[in-house]
């Protein structure tokens, strides 16, 4: 394939070109076999009147549209295939920050749709491809931490480049504009925008210089000719979802960190490398003009990716540091909890294709005003175990458990996961914890190989428990509560909130479960995160062709979900080819600052380029909006 073809592939067609998928089965005979298995889906009883109840209501087709808005405050509305954004009558939205718009005065002007923007500007600005974002609050000042997850080099190099870097300088380009962006923002009577040269402004990139903590820090796997101590990592990567510890800082999530790398000789994959994708030619061809990308030069780079990175953005002179403690795998988010007893609760997904979903528990504990030093790199690594009677537990990730030492566990926390038996799952996007109940979703955004083929370790992908149906183009949303209503525990027992599917052209356990209907279907769950107010909204990124098996879905969407009653009502609907990634809210609740990652056509701007943005989005009539 043609470097510049693979640029334009998704991360997730970037990972099926590494380990493809052998021919698809005919899809008559998926349909089928899903609909013999009438009898389990039966037995996936839910927790109550709210969940998915996975019994003759998906399989016989019996879906009504629930009457408008029963438990929300807003009507919910209709699909859309247009390239704008909608969001319910009574509320109204704004642009708050584009893809390359000044975070100094310096930089104001840096971008244009003609040219983008020049290596000199390209870290003063805000970066590409929006993500995972928290907010933060110092006295009287709001801040937004937010992930750039990845780089279009082909909208954003010279036209004569053909989206694939020919030298050193477009490399440094496409690295400055990927990490993370720390802004200040003010409401200056006109709705929220950033305050340009605030103390807070700041980039972190591919290059930015970090330190690393816990068993794996300093170990010979992290260490490379550059840093021979193994403990000052340059720069996080794919940044992708996000977390905010109890004590206020921001956890920024690699996920998709081995596309950067790649080889220039030949050489054989390990079995590290070839379970995390790694190998053969990087994505953006850093390889070719940085040697820490080669792997040639540098095999233990790659092990310095993968990690929850930790980021002080009150302090804009801190310096990031990688959490070995947290494992690393293709990192979604980090959604951290207390257990009963004080310890730090971090639950994160593994988000490819039959890998896992984990869960760190601190030794020490925690609580308002006390030193955090070590609650992120003294615990335990556990992986889930979720059992078709609707049950599971917490396999703790151990020397004694996978005959590891600790640092290869953490380094190649999915193999030492294959060797307790870990779950393979759905592509575990956000996990996130209902603050009004001690229960925690995690969105399984889809997976075509549910049934076909192993994950890249060999892991059967078997259809069963919370991953009920073969080539699993929809997705669906596990939760679990804990025993005890202990974060702590290590066994839970879990149920479906919802299993996506199309009603009108399904008529079987493709249709999706009861809480889904003609009027809220949707496909690929993937951003999460509950307001205040105990409402879960779910982002999706998904097929937005609005065509076939997804006909009737639209573009991209943010649903709100009650998870008492189990309705979900569409409440925003992205431009078409984007997806709805990262929200967070005003610290007074009466703004929801939304992501738009990688636009079609020519939205915000109607230029004929498209921008990633954050848009700010609230009620007209000032109230509360989660
Ligand atoms: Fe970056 Fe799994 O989404
Ligand atoms: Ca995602
Ligand atoms: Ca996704
Ligand atoms: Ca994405």
């Amino acid at each position: 394939m043609k470097k510049q073809d693979i640029v334009r592939l998704s991360w997730d067609e970037f990972d099926e070109m590494r380990d493809p998928r052998p021919d698809a089965n005919a899809f008559d005979s998926v349909v089928e076999r899903a609909i013999s298995r009438r009898g389990f889906l039966g037995g996936v009883l839910a927790f109550g009147s709210g969940a998915a109840v996975m019994g003759t209501g998906v399989l016989s087709s019996t879906h009504t549209v629930r009457a408008e808005g029963a438990s929300f405050a807003f009507r919910p509305i209709d699909i859309a295939t247009d390239h704008e954004i909608h969001v319910p009558n009574g509320y109204e939205w704004k642009t708050l920050v584009r893809w390359g718009d000044p975070l100094f005065k310096e930089a104001e002007g840096a971008y244009s749709p003609d040219t983008s923007v020049s290596v000199a500007m390209s870290d003063k600005i805000f970066g590409e491809n929006t993500d995972g974002m928290e907010t933060f609050v110092d006295g009287d000042k709001i801040v937004l931490a937010i992930n750039s997850e990845y780089a279009n080099p082909e909208i954003n190099l010279p036209a004569a480049s053909e989206g694939v870097p020919q030298n050193a300088d477009e490399v440094r380009l496409l690295k400055n504009i990927q990490g993370v962006t720390v802004i200040e923002i003010a409401d200056n009577g006109n709705g929220y925008a950033v305050v340009l040269d605030s103390r807070y402004n700041r980039r972190i990139t591919h290059e930015t210089p970090m330190t690393m903590d816990g068993p794996a820090a300093g170990g010979d796997l992290v260490k490379t000719k550059a840093d021979p101590e193994g403990l000052t990592p340059k720069g996080t990567m794919n940044n992708c979802g996000s977390g905010k510890t109890l004590w206020g800082t921001y956890l920024t999530c690699e996920e998709n960190f081995n596309g950067y790398f790649g080889t220039t000789a030949e050489r054989e994959a390990t079995e590290g490398e070839v379970r995390y994708g790694i190998g053969g030619e990087g994505r953006y061809a850093y390889e070719k003009f940085d040697p820490r990308f080669d792997l040639s030069k540098e095999p233990n780079e790659p092990n310095r990716h993968g990690w929850v990175t930790e980021i002080d953005p009150l302090d804009p002179s801190s310096t990031p540091i990688k959490h070995t403690a947290l494992g690393r795998f293709k990192h979604e988010n980090a959604e951290m909890v207390q257990a009963a007893d004080g310890r730090v609760v971090v639950y994160m997904g593994d988000d490819e294709r039959g890998e896992f979903i984990y869960k760190y528990v601190s030794n020490g504990t925690w609580a308002e005003g006390q030193p955090t030093d070590g609650l992120l790199s003294e615990g335990t690594l556990y992986v889930a175990r979720f059992n078709d009677d609707m049950t599971g537990e917490w396999l703790a990730l151990t020397p004694e458990t996978t005959d590891m030492p600790i640092e290869e566990i953490l380094v190649f926390a999915r193999i030492a996961g294959s060797k307790v038996g870990a779950t393979t799952m759905d592509r575990p996007e956000w996990v996130a914890a209902n603050p009004l109940h001690v229960e925690v979703y995690c969105a399984l955004t889809n997976n075509k190989n549910r049934g076909v083929k192993a994950n890249a370790g060999g892991d059967e992908q078997s259809v069963g428990g919370p991953n009920p149906r073969e080539t699993n183009n929809y997705g669906q949303i596990v939760r679990w509560r804990p025993e005890g209503e202990d974060h702590g525990a290590e066994r839970f027992t879990w149920d479906l909130y919802v299993m996506a599917g199309n009603p009108t052209v399904y008529n079987n356990a493709y249709a999706g479960s009861d809480n889904v209907n003609e009027g809220n279907m949707f496909n690929s769950p993937d951003g999460m995160a509950f307001s205040s107010d105990g409402m879960l909204w779910i982002q999706t990124d998904g097929d937005d062709s609005n065509e076939g098996e997804f006909e009737g879905q639209g573009n991209n969407q943010m649903l709100v979900g009650n998870p008492e009653t189990g309705e979900i009502a569409r409440f925003l609907t992205a431009p078409n080819g984007a997806e709805v990634t990262g929200l967070c809210w005003s610290p007074d609740k009466k703004v929801a600052f939304v992501g738009i990652q990688h636009p079609g056509g020519s939205w915000p701007d109607g230029n004929g380029k498209p921008r990633s943005s954050v848009i700010a989005v609230w009620r007209e009539d000032g109230g509360a909006i989660g």
